[in-house]
């Protein structure tokens, strides 16, 4: 099976450019890694390890930055992305060994661009628009 690769759409958008840079940023190491994944390439373990240091980095910033505009839904936030960085250590061992379960990496993968972006992100980006109006 192959696996499809993420185009950024303008819904995905939650208003605050540095955080929607950095979802651009996330899509396209998914789609490196799911690329690999397709030509059973050498590179999807390291293309895995990159993405996580990557969603780290990228939950450490959206933490802060709810931090910095005081948004009351910031301890719920954290613990969703401790669940999701939980989710993405699950599968290592899989694609180290290269047995990872495609199908089960695709809608953990599309679930995240989709419920977390736009259904958790999309509040703090409210209340970001909120407060600076
Ligand atoms: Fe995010
Ligand atoms: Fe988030």
């Amino acid at each position: 099976m192959k696996l499809e690769t993420f185009l950024w759409t303008d819904d995905l958008s939650i208003g605050v450019t540095a955080m929607d840079d950095q979802h651009k940023i996330l899509i396209d190491k998914i789609n490196t890694l799911i690329d690999d994944l397709n030509s059973d390439g050498p590179n999807a373990y390291s293309d895995y390890k990159e993405l996580a240091r990557f969603v780290i980095e990228h939950f450490e910033d959206e933490e802060n930055f709810m931090e910095s505009i005081n948004f009351p839904g910031l301890p719920i936030h954290r613990n969703i992305h401790k669940q999701l960085l939980e989710k993405v250590g699950e599968f290592d061992d899989d694609i180290r060994d290269g047995v990872v379960d495609k199908v089960k990496l695709v809608s953990f993968l599309k679930m995240w661009l989709k419920s977390h972006i736009m259904g958790i992100d999309m509040k703090y980006g409210a209340h970001a628009k909120t407060n600076a109006a």
